[in-house]
């Protein structure tokens, strides 16, 4: 039997907005298996608690059937081992981002060899898309209905009433 293609999409995301969704559309048209993962971080950092996180993004990839919604803590690389999976998802929306992308790529391969990062392209119309900013907006009173998904728009503005 041919070995099933275990990709894992990392991030904060905090929250999950359409860029990364529409990677996620993508990706598992590629791949077997996509397992999308929250990294735990301390919470002061992040604006959401891991388990909203979890929550907003399994919500968000409902409609796709191969992909699973997880978290981890330490090194990706060990979350991978852990998994079976030999691949790793980041998107690269700008050339801004290559240079962060391209470290934490060699550093991962460094650490496990056998893992290889791929790295996809989200639709251009969200090439200015990010987490930070869509939570700026949205704290200012913006309209961010098109950025993200229906629930995280909605929890976005329980926050700020
Ligand atoms: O959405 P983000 O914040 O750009 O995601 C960054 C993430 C979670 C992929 C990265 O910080 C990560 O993999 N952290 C886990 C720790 C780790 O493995 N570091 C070594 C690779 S540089």
């Amino acid at each position: 039997m041919p070995e099933l293609r275990v990709a894992i999409y990392p991030g904060s995301f905090d929250p999950i907005t359409n860029g990364h969704l529409d990677l996620i559309e993508r990706a598992s048209k590629q791949f077997d298996e996509l397992i999308v993962a929250a990294l735990q971080h301390d919470s002061k950092r992040a604006t959401f608690s891991l388990e909203e996180r979890l929550e907003l993004v399994r919500d968000a990839v409902a409609p796709f059937a191969n992909v699973t919604v997880d978290s981890f803590d330490g090194l990706l690389v060990d979350f991978a081992r852990e998994k079976g999976a030999k691949l790793i998802l980041r998107g690269i929306r700008a050339i801004s981002d290559y240079e962060y992308e391209l470290q934490m790529a060699l550093m991962n391969r460094k650490l496990e060899p056998s893992v290889e990062t791929i790295f996809m392209l989200p639709s251009a119309r969200y090439s200015y898309l990010s987490s930070r900013l869509v939570k700026e907006v949205a704290s200012h009173g913006g309209d961010i209905t098109s950025l993200v998904p229906p629930c995280v728009a909605e929890r976005l503005r329980a926050i700020q009433r």
